[in-house]
């Protein structure tokens, strides 16, 4: 099957967070089950610069577009992923990430780029440039993508649509006059289209307009159906039910793993679990913290906005500290949080160490040297720390909700019985909600190192590789071809 992918982010590339990890090993993962997946990205100048043998292959016309559109042709990554990149200097070629400029404000003109981005995809999978390859399934992610399917819902011969769903909470909302400005069809400004209580949505574009459509775990597709998670989109969600679905994410089994790390201080596994405290004493002094490998150590890698729940990480950390535990942080966003955090690292300098950036390398060193990561986030579509976690022996502490209520079981005294148990789940996005679980995971690494031992290394039994969701994927393809959803 042939599988054009379209993202804002992909692994090794550019990465703001778990999107660029999942448009990175997908598309791999679909190919090694002989399936001919290529990736088309923005040419953000971390993507010029990192992808391989790039080539001209057409100059493209986007409407209301003055500046020249290129697409070039390469490969991203140790897995040579084919790759097409969408290069127009004038909206793609700046510093700071893919959204936001290096103040952290969201470039004024995002509705113009990921239009024409959406416009290049429309033109390559409906081969009006010349090349010989021609997608049955467009795959589009998040709202960046969005009006990928509305335009090719206007194609007489087109490709069969599916839109994932990473994050409900960014929608891509903009005013009427942005939608005059970007030269979509008058019919698409409707109820049924893109108009979204009198703004145009791109998301609304995608999960209105494709084939099927899905979100990236069997939960969150339950939670975004209701008023609490949908962002007012759930009745539509409810609508499309028959053709909404929930696939858990996979993560990249050869990036995360202990045994070949390039990044850790000491290869593990279950095998040879005990070398994993050798990367707690190497992390704990690159934090500057004391070498201790009895001191309970807990870990944030994230994002650091509301969505995470680090504020409520914020009001538990003063116990944390009472209870002579240590806590390594990295993350980067919400400036207020990152005041928050360093002040706080300040203050206990010998128990808490803050990072605040993007730091790839550390993340794995995180991952690798700590017993426990916290992750109380509020909502949580998928989550890949987790199960990065999981897969390094570190116990999570995750909310019951969306991806996180998929993939941690519970210890409590039945799943302890039945060797089920991998980490410490809580129910409410509260302070003394996480605060129980911190606390039972506490007690629980106090009484017995080997009983935690059993938890940690039943969690790296966990299968999580892209295997068994790939296929699901290809599934909703074939589904999507044979039995068109509009
Ligand atoms: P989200 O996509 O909502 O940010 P995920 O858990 O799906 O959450 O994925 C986040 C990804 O981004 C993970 O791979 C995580 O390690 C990475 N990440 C987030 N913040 C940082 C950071 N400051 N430094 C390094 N990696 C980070
Ligand atoms: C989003 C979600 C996260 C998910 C990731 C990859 O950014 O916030 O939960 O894991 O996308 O699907």
């Amino acid at each position: 099957m042939k599988i054009l992918f379209a993202s804002s982010e992909a692994t090794p590339l550019i990465k703001t967070g778990g999107l660029a990890d999942v448009a990175g090993s997908l598309p791999t993962a679909l190919n090694h089950i002989g399936q001919d997946c290529r990736l088309i990205l923005p040419g953000y100048p971390d993507v010029l610069e990192k992808a391989e043998n790039l080539t001209k292959l057409a100059t493209l016309e986007i409407a209301g577009e003055k500046s020249p559109v290129h697409l070039l042709k390469g490969s991203s990554g140790p897995h040579k992923v084919p790759l097409y990149v969408v290069d127009a200097p004038h909206r793609f070629k700046r510093p700071g990430n893919p959204y936001l400029s290096p103040e952290g404000v969201n470039w004024p003109d995002n509705a113009e780029r990921f239009s024409l981005f959406c416009h290049a995809v429309a033109e390559l999978a409906t081969n009006r440039i010349e090349h010989d390859w021609v997608p049955d399934v467009v795959h589009a992610n998040d709202w960046q993508t969005g009006l990928i399917a509305p335009l090719l819902s206007m194609e007489k011969k087109r490709p069969a649509t599916l839109f994932t769903i990473h994050n409900l909470a960014y929608q891509g909302l903009y005013d009427q006059a942005t939608f005059q400005r970007l030269g979509l069809p008058d019919h698409l400004w409707s109820y049924h289209h893109l108009e979204f209580h009198g703004q145009l949505s791109f998301i609304k574009g995608g999960i209105a307009l494709s084939d099927r459509v899905n979100t990236v775990s069997p939960s969150y597709a339950t939670e975004i159906k209701t008023a609490e998670f949908g962002y007012g989109l759930e009745g539509l969600l409810n609508h499309r039910k028959d053709h909404f679905t929930g696939v858990l994410n996979g993560i990249d089994y050869h990036a995360w793993d202990p045994l070949t790390d390039k990044h850790i201080y000491t290869p593990f596994s279950v095998e040879r679990f005990s070398e994993k405290r050798k990367n707690k004493l190497a992390l704990q002094r690159e934090y500057g913290l004391p070498e201790d490998e009895h001191i309970q150590l807990l870990g944030y890698i994230g994002r650091l906005v509301d969505q995470k729940g680090v504020d409520l990480i914020l009001q538990i950390l003063p116990g944390i500290m009472d209870a002579g535990v240590q806590m390594v942080m990295l993350g980067s966003g919400n400036k207020d949080l990152e005041h928050a955090l360093e002040k706080i690292s300040n203050r206990y300098h010998s128990r808490v160490g803050v990072y605040i950036g993007y730091d790839e390398s550390l993340s794995h060193r995180i991952e690798a040297g700590c017993d426990c990561f916290l992750m109380p986030s509020r909502f949580e579509p998928c989550g890949l720390n987790q199960m990065y976690s999981l897969r390094y022996g570190t116990v999570p502490i995750v909310r019951r909700t969306g991806g996180l209520a998929d993939t941690v079981v519970d210890v409590n005294p039945s799943t302890l019985a039945n060797g089920s148990a991998t980490g410490f789940v809580f129910e409410n996005a509260d302070a003394s909600s996480l605060w129980g679980a911190v606390e039972h995971a506490i007690n629980f690494y106090r009484r017995s190192s080997t009983d935690w031992e059993i938890l940690a290394r039943t969690g790296m039994q966990q299968d999580f590789s892209w295997e068994a969701s790939a296929q699901h994927y290809l599934e909703l393809y074939q589904t999507a071809m044979d039995e068109p959803g509009l």
